[in-house]
């Protein structure tokens, strides 16, 4: 079988017509592939070039001497002048994209792709859903073309908090002899209509807002007994709490609780997220909203709304923010009797392509570059728990909890970790909060 020899075809395609006239007298049809041999075909220029018969008709991926070799008659096309890739020719410096790499067409019409880790790896997709860990992995399509350095710094954005507020006073739950907590349990069973979807924090790194503002809309609403169901506003955080605060680029816990605290914060229908682009330039944008006290600890709005459609600007606070023992039963405790958690989390490389099942961070890039193992601090809500057998026999012990990433990540933008053995850190930082509210809260709406 005949098959383009790349010698050839480089001088050729270099060398342009003028090599043309140096061939004739060369034609072999009897070597061409005849007919359609889909084989009988050569990598060139970063794709793959035929040289079968066909290429008598199409000239879109056919070796460029297939013309002069095969038929010994000038191509019906002027020489390539850059390189080919899906079908298409792109001129020398032309790009395209390989998912979150750039690859740029050479002077010598080569390609040449950059080699960042993207933060959706179809290898490690595999690796995963190959091996035994217990949940499955997928391609996010929102996190497609991002590199993983993206993922770990748009996707998350809760700074650790210091060894002082990490030794922050716990407060012990005690279990009363003989109690014995339910082996699952779901916040939204036992509050229905009172626990808040997952929203979605775009290339905004602020889970240090979203997750305290997710938490305190649930807790807002369980302890008013469902006289405030608010969805409270993460932008009121990121763009009015910046004492040393970082907006979308990573802010504190302790410094979110404090403000919703003193301050409070209108709803996210009164004060939308207005999203931030990665990599967007300038100043954040400016606070829209401020309160000021009206006696007793409440406050009140001293703007109106930014989204202009909504008249409502309540305020709403918390009590002082209290930090959980580490112990899973003391946390479940929290969570039956009180409503939903706080939870500081590492974010492993893996983390981004769980699709579904029961998260532990697996071992699939331990051979990898350094690059390729990446975390970062996060932090979502819990909001329950469970246990699943797995077909192999194993039981799994779960939580379940909302991450920020959009209803279409995870399990409907939730999803189940292991419980009991502190999986990334999970159990290290917990916090709970009361909602406040007045008699007058409770009175009218
Ligand atoms: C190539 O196509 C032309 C026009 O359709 C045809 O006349 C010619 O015989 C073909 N050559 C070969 C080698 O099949
Ligand atoms: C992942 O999803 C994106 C967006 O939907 C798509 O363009 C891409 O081809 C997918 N990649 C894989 C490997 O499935």
């Amino acid at each position: 079988m005949w098959r383009c020899p790349l010698g050839l075809l480089l001088l050729l395609s270099l060398a342009g017509h003028v090599a043309l006239g140096a061939k004739q007298g060369r034609v072999r049809q009897d070597l061409c592939c005849r007919g359609r041999a889909d084989d009988c075909a050569l990598p060139y220029l970063g794709a793959i070039c035929y040289c079968d018969l066909f290429c008598n008709r199409t000239v879109s991926d056919c070796c460029p001497d297939f013309w002069d070799f095969c038929l010994g008659v000038p191509p019906p096309f002027p020489p390539i002048q850059g390189c080919m890739h899906g079908g298409r020719i792109y001129p020398v410096l032309g790009t395209y994209w390989d998912n979150c790499n750039r690859c740029t067409c050479q002077e010598n019409r080569q390609w040449q792709c950059d080699q960042e880790p993207c933060l959706v790896d179809p290898d490690m997709i595999k690796a995963i859903n190959q091996g035994n860990y217990g949940w499955q992995a997928g391609n996010h399509s929102a996190f497609w073309g991002m590199t993983l350095d993206e993922g770990i710094r748009y996707r998350l954005g809760t700074i650790r908090p210091s060894s002082l507020v990490m030794n922050m006073h716990e407060i012990y739950t005690v279990l009363n002899p003989g109690e014995v907590l339910p082996t699952a349990f779901e916040a939204s069973e036992k509050w229905p209509n009172l626990i808040h979807e997952p929203l979605d924090q775009g290339n905004c790194a602020g889970s240090w807002a979203f997750s305290t503002a997710a938490v305190a809309s649930d807790r807002v609403s369980i302890h008013s007994l469902g006289h405030m169901t608010p969805v409270l506003s993460p932008q009121n955080l990121l763009s009015c709490d910046t004492h040393q605060q970082q907006g979308c680029r990573g802010g504190r816990l302790d410094g979110a609780w404090w403000f919703l605290r003193r301050r409070g914060v209108v709803s996210d229908h009164c004060y939308p997220f207005s999203g931030r682009e990665r990599d967007e330039a300038g100043p954040a944008p400016p606070c829209m909203m401020h309160s000021r006290a009206m006696g007793r600890g409440k406050r009140q709005a001293t703007a109106r709304c930014p989204n202009s459609h909504v008249n409502n600007n309540d305020i709403y606070q918390v009590t002082p923010v209290y930090r959980l023992g580490s112990n899973d039963k003391e946390i479940m405790k929290e969570l039956m009797e009180n409503g939903p958690v706080q939870a500081l989390m590492e974010v492993h490389e893996d983390f981004f392509l769980y699709k579904g099942g029961i998260y532990s961070h697996t071992p699939v890039s331990l051979g990898r570059p350094e690059r390729y193992r990446r975390h970062g601090t996060h932090s979502v809500k819990i909001t329950g728990w469970g246990e699943e057998t797995l077909p192999d026999g194993r039981t799994l012990k779960y939580w379940t909890a909302a991450n920020s990433w959009g209803p279409a990540w995870g399990e409907r933008g939730h999803f189940r970790i292991v419980r009991g053995v502190n999986e990334c850190d999970i159990e290290s930082f917990v916090l709970g909060v009361w909602g406040r509210v007045g008699m007058e809260d409770m009175g009218h709406h």
